[in-house]
Protein backbone atom coordinates (compact mmCIF):
# COMPACT_ATOMS: atom_id res chain seq x y z
CA UNK A 1 0.00 0.00 0.00
CA UNK A 2 1.51 3.30 -0.74
CA UNK A 3 1.68 5.57 1.96
CA UNK A 4 -0.39 8.74 3.16
CA UNK A 5 2.49 11.27 2.62
CA UNK A 6 6.14 9.87 1.27
CA UNK A 7 8.84 12.87 0.35
CA UNK A 8 11.28 11.99 -2.50
CA UNK A 9 14.68 13.71 -2.01
CA UNK A 10 13.00 16.86 -0.95
CA UNK A 11 15.60 19.92 -0.54
CA UNK A 12 14.49 23.16 0.75
CA UNK A 13 15.86 26.61 2.19
CA UNK A 14 15.56 30.35 3.00
CA UNK A 15 17.29 32.22 -0.24
CA UNK A 16 21.17 30.72 -0.17
CA UNK A 17 20.46 28.82 2.69
CA UNK A 18 19.88 25.48 2.38
CA UNK A 19 17.71 23.93 5.80
CA UNK A 20 16.93 20.40 3.96
CA UNK A 21 18.86 18.03 2.11
CA UNK A 22 17.43 15.18 0.30
CA UNK A 23 14.93 14.29 2.79
CA UNK A 24 13.00 11.18 2.30
CA UNK A 25 10.35 10.25 5.05
CA UNK A 26 7.07 8.14 5.00
CA UNK A 27 4.06 8.03 6.71
CA UNK A 28 1.73 5.60 7.06
CA UNK A 29 -2.09 5.66 7.46
CA UNK A 30 -2.57 5.49 11.32
CA UNK A 31 0.95 5.71 12.13
CA UNK A 32 2.60 8.31 14.45
CA UNK A 33 5.98 9.02 13.38
CA UNK A 34 8.10 11.11 15.46
CA UNK A 35 10.73 13.64 14.13
CA UNK A 36 13.51 14.05 16.38
CA UNK A 37 16.80 16.63 15.97
CA UNK A 38 18.63 19.48 17.89
CA UNK A 39 17.60 22.68 17.84
CA UNK A 40 18.16 24.18 13.97
CA UNK A 41 18.16 20.77 12.51
CA UNK A 42 15.14 21.54 9.70
CA UNK A 43 12.62 19.85 11.65
CA UNK A 44 10.09 23.12 11.65
CA UNK A 45 11.68 23.45 7.99
CA UNK A 46 10.74 19.92 7.16
CA UNK A 47 6.51 20.34 8.71
CA UNK A 48 6.36 23.99 6.71
CA UNK A 49 6.99 22.33 3.60
CA UNK A 50 4.59 19.80 3.88
CA UNK A 51 1.86 22.26 4.49
CA UNK A 52 2.86 24.80 2.00
CA UNK A 53 4.68 27.68 3.83
CA UNK A 54 8.02 26.68 2.85
CA UNK A 55 8.24 26.22 -0.92
CA UNK A 56 10.66 23.19 -1.66
CA UNK A 57 13.69 23.63 -3.47
CA UNK A 58 13.56 20.38 -5.43
CA UNK A 59 12.30 17.28 -4.93
CA UNK A 60 8.67 15.63 -4.07
CA UNK A 61 5.91 15.67 -1.69
CA UNK A 62 3.29 13.08 -2.43
CA UNK A 63 0.31 12.64 -0.64
CA UNK A 64 -1.86 9.84 -1.24
CA UNK A 65 0.32 9.47 -4.45
CA UNK A 66 -0.20 12.77 -5.52
CA UNK A 67 2.20 15.39 -5.88
CA UNK A 68 1.25 18.23 -3.81
CA UNK A 69 5.02 20.51 -3.41
CA UNK A 70 4.06 24.00 -3.60
CA UNK A 71 0.75 24.22 -3.11
CA UNK A 72 -0.70 27.08 -1.24
CA UNK A 73 -1.73 26.38 2.43
CA UNK A 74 -5.07 26.82 2.08
CA UNK A 75 -5.24 24.08 -0.36
CA UNK A 76 -3.28 21.34 1.51
CA UNK A 77 -5.35 21.94 4.38
CA UNK A 78 -8.18 21.16 2.27
CA UNK A 79 -6.50 17.99 0.89
CA UNK A 80 -5.89 16.95 4.70
CA UNK A 81 -3.09 18.14 6.30
CA UNK A 82 -2.57 20.42 9.07
CA UNK A 83 -0.54 21.68 11.30
CA UNK A 84 0.14 22.82 14.94
CA UNK A 85 2.82 25.26 14.68
CA UNK A 86 5.71 25.59 17.02
CA UNK A 87 4.87 28.52 19.18
CA UNK A 88 0.77 27.98 18.49
CA UNK A 89 0.34 31.00 17.02
CA UNK A 90 -3.46 31.96 18.13
CA UNK A 91 -5.13 34.95 17.43
CA UNK A 92 -4.96 36.70 20.69
CA UNK A 93 -7.91 38.82 20.33
CA UNK A 94 -10.24 36.00 19.72
CA UNK A 95 -12.07 33.72 22.06
CA UNK A 96 -11.16 30.30 22.11
CA UNK A 97 -14.31 28.75 20.51
CA UNK A 98 -13.43 31.73 17.52
CA UNK A 99 -10.01 30.22 17.33
CA UNK A 100 -11.11 26.78 16.71
CA UNK A 101 -13.87 27.66 14.61
CA UNK A 102 -11.13 29.14 12.33
CA UNK A 103 -9.75 25.54 11.62
CA UNK A 104 -12.84 24.70 10.54
CA UNK A 105 -12.43 27.06 7.09
CA UNK A 106 -12.23 24.15 4.73
CA UNK A 107 -14.97 22.74 5.14
CA UNK A 108 -13.77 19.18 5.60
CA UNK A 109 -16.44 17.16 7.28
CA UNK A 110 -14.95 14.13 9.48
CA UNK A 111 -15.62 13.61 13.06
CA UNK A 112 -14.36 16.71 14.57
CA UNK A 113 -16.20 19.67 15.29
CA UNK A 114 -17.12 21.84 18.34
CA UNK A 115 -18.12 19.84 20.22
CA UNK A 116 -15.56 16.36 19.91
CA UNK A 117 -12.71 19.22 20.84
CA UNK A 118 -14.39 20.37 23.39
CA UNK A 119 -14.82 16.59 24.62
CA UNK A 120 -11.31 15.87 23.36
CA UNK A 121 -9.96 18.88 25.86
CA UNK A 122 -12.72 19.25 28.68
CA UNK A 123 -10.93 22.54 30.53
CA UNK A 124 -11.86 24.07 27.17
CA UNK A 125 -15.08 23.76 27.59
CA UNK A 126 -15.75 26.58 29.99
CA UNK A 127 -13.52 28.97 28.70
CA UNK A 128 -14.91 28.67 25.31
CA UNK A 129 -15.69 32.47 25.04
CA UNK A 130 -12.45 33.58 27.30
CA UNK A 131 -9.87 35.18 24.74
CA UNK A 132 -7.35 32.59 23.81
CA UNK A 133 -4.36 34.23 25.16
CA UNK A 134 -6.42 34.66 28.90
CA UNK A 135 -5.28 31.06 28.96
CA UNK A 136 -2.71 28.81 30.41
CA UNK A 137 0.14 27.65 28.34
CA UNK A 138 -1.13 24.12 28.40
CA UNK A 139 -4.75 25.23 26.98
CA UNK A 140 -3.68 27.64 24.74
CA UNK A 141 -1.65 24.68 22.98
CA UNK A 142 -5.04 22.57 23.52
CA UNK A 143 -6.54 25.11 21.51
CA UNK A 144 -3.80 25.07 18.75
CA UNK A 145 -4.36 21.34 18.24
CA UNK A 146 -8.08 21.51 18.15
CA UNK A 147 -7.66 24.23 15.83
CA UNK A 148 -5.94 22.07 13.64
CA UNK A 149 -8.44 19.05 14.00
CA UNK A 150 -11.35 21.26 13.38
CA UNK A 151 -10.42 20.91 9.30
CA UNK A 152 -10.07 17.11 9.82
CA UNK A 153 -7.34 15.84 8.75
CA UNK A 154 -6.42 12.57 7.75
CA UNK A 155 -2.50 13.93 8.62
CA UNK A 156 -1.63 16.00 11.91
CA UNK A 157 1.13 17.73 12.04
CA UNK A 158 2.66 18.78 15.48
CA UNK A 159 5.40 21.06 15.98
CA UNK A 160 6.55 21.22 19.69
CA UNK A 161 3.83 20.65 21.84
CA UNK A 162 5.85 20.17 24.75
CA UNK A 163 7.57 23.53 24.15
CA UNK A 164 7.28 25.77 27.46
CA UNK A 165 4.62 23.87 29.12
CA UNK A 166 5.51 21.87 32.80
CA UNK A 167 6.36 17.55 32.02
CA UNK A 168 2.75 17.38 33.58
CA UNK A 169 1.12 18.97 31.20
CA UNK A 170 3.08 17.78 28.20
CA UNK A 171 1.89 14.73 29.39
CA UNK A 172 -1.89 15.64 29.55
CA UNK A 173 -1.61 17.12 25.86
CA UNK A 174 -0.24 14.09 24.71
CA UNK A 175 -2.26 12.02 26.02
CA UNK A 176 -4.76 13.07 23.44
CA UNK A 177 -2.96 11.35 20.76
CA UNK A 178 -4.05 8.05 20.62
CA UNK A 179 -7.84 8.96 20.72
CA UNK A 180 -6.99 11.62 17.89
CA UNK A 181 -5.33 8.36 15.57
CA UNK A 182 -7.59 5.86 16.63
CA UNK A 183 -10.18 7.28 13.77
CA UNK A 184 -7.29 5.95 11.12
CA UNK A 185 -5.43 9.71 11.01
CA UNK A 186 -1.93 9.77 10.84
CA UNK A 187 0.47 11.84 13.01
CA UNK A 188 3.84 13.34 12.94
CA UNK A 189 5.76 14.70 16.28
CA UNK A 190 8.04 16.84 16.23
CA UNK A 191 9.51 16.74 19.60
CA UNK A 192 13.07 17.51 21.27
CA UNK A 193 12.49 15.26 24.05
CA UNK A 194 13.68 12.04 22.57
CA UNK A 195 12.78 9.63 25.40
CA UNK A 196 8.58 11.35 24.88
CA UNK A 197 9.13 10.89 21.20
CA UNK A 198 9.89 7.41 21.78
CA UNK A 199 7.14 6.94 23.45
CA UNK A 200 4.07 8.38 21.64
CA UNK A 201 5.23 7.09 18.18
CA UNK A 202 6.11 3.87 16.35
CA UNK A 203 8.63 4.98 14.09
CA UNK A 204 10.97 8.15 14.27
CA UNK A 205 13.71 10.06 11.91
CA UNK A 206 16.09 11.90 13.58
CA UNK A 207 17.42 14.89 11.65
CA UNK A 208 21.05 16.82 11.71
CA UNK A 209 21.77 19.83 9.97
CA UNK A 210 19.06 18.89 7.22
CA UNK A 211 20.14 15.63 6.77
CA UNK A 212 17.99 12.32 7.99
CA UNK A 213 20.97 10.81 9.96
CA UNK A 214 18.83 8.26 11.50
CA UNK A 215 15.68 6.12 11.03
CA UNK A 216 13.83 3.67 12.74
CA UNK A 217 11.72 1.93 15.16
CA UNK A 218 10.94 3.79 18.47
CA UNK A 219 10.94 1.31 20.56
CA UNK A 220 13.72 -0.92 19.48
CA UNK A 221 16.60 1.57 18.30
CA UNK A 222 19.52 2.02 20.66
CA UNK A 223 19.93 4.67 22.83
CA UNK A 224 24.01 5.03 21.18
CA UNK A 225 23.08 5.49 17.47
CA UNK A 226 20.50 8.03 18.18
CA UNK A 227 22.48 9.96 20.28
CA UNK A 228 25.44 9.98 17.49
CA UNK A 229 22.30 10.70 15.05
CA UNK A 230 21.05 13.87 17.50
CA UNK A 231 24.34 15.45 18.71
CA UNK A 232 27.17 14.44 15.56
CA UNK A 233 29.25 12.83 18.09
CA UNK A 234 30.45 9.41 18.10
CA UNK A 235 29.15 8.43 21.97
N1 LIG B 1 12.68 32.12 8.20
C1 LIG B 1 13.95 31.72 8.15
N2 LIG B 1 14.86 32.42 7.47
C2 LIG B 1 16.15 32.01 7.41
N3 LIG B 1 16.63 30.90 8.00
C3 LIG B 1 15.76 30.16 8.70
C4 LIG B 1 14.37 30.53 8.83
N4 LIG B 1 13.75 29.59 9.57
C5 LIG B 1 14.70 28.70 9.92
N5 LIG B 1 15.90 29.04 9.40
C6 LIG B 1 17.16 28.28 9.55
O1 LIG B 1 16.95 27.00 9.00
C7 LIG B 1 17.58 25.99 9.79
C8 LIG B 1 16.54 24.99 10.24
O2 LIG B 1 15.63 25.67 11.11
P1 LIG B 1 14.33 24.96 11.68
O3 LIG B 1 13.67 24.22 10.59
O4 LIG B 1 13.54 26.00 12.37
O5 LIG B 1 14.97 23.93 12.73
P2 LIG B 1 14.31 23.16 13.95
O6 LIG B 1 12.83 23.27 13.82
O7 LIG B 1 14.82 21.75 13.82
O8 LIG B 1 14.83 23.81 15.18
C9 LIG B 1 18.26 26.73 10.94
O9 LIG B 1 19.61 26.93 10.59
C10 LIG B 1 17.53 28.04 11.00
O10 LIG B 1 18.35 29.08 11.50
MG1 LIG C 1 11.44 24.07 15.12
Amino acid sequence: MNPLLQTRNLAAGYGDFQALFCIDVSVRAGEIVALIGANGAGKSTFLNAIAGLVRPASGQILYKGEPIGGLPASRIVCKGIALVPEGRRLFSSLSVEENLLLGAYSGRPGRWDLDAVLGLFPALRERRHHAATALSGGQQQMVAIGRALMSNPELLMCDELSLGLAPVIVREIYAALPAIVAGGTSAIVVEQDVRLARQVSSRFYCLQEGHVRLEGDSASASDEAITEAYFGVHA
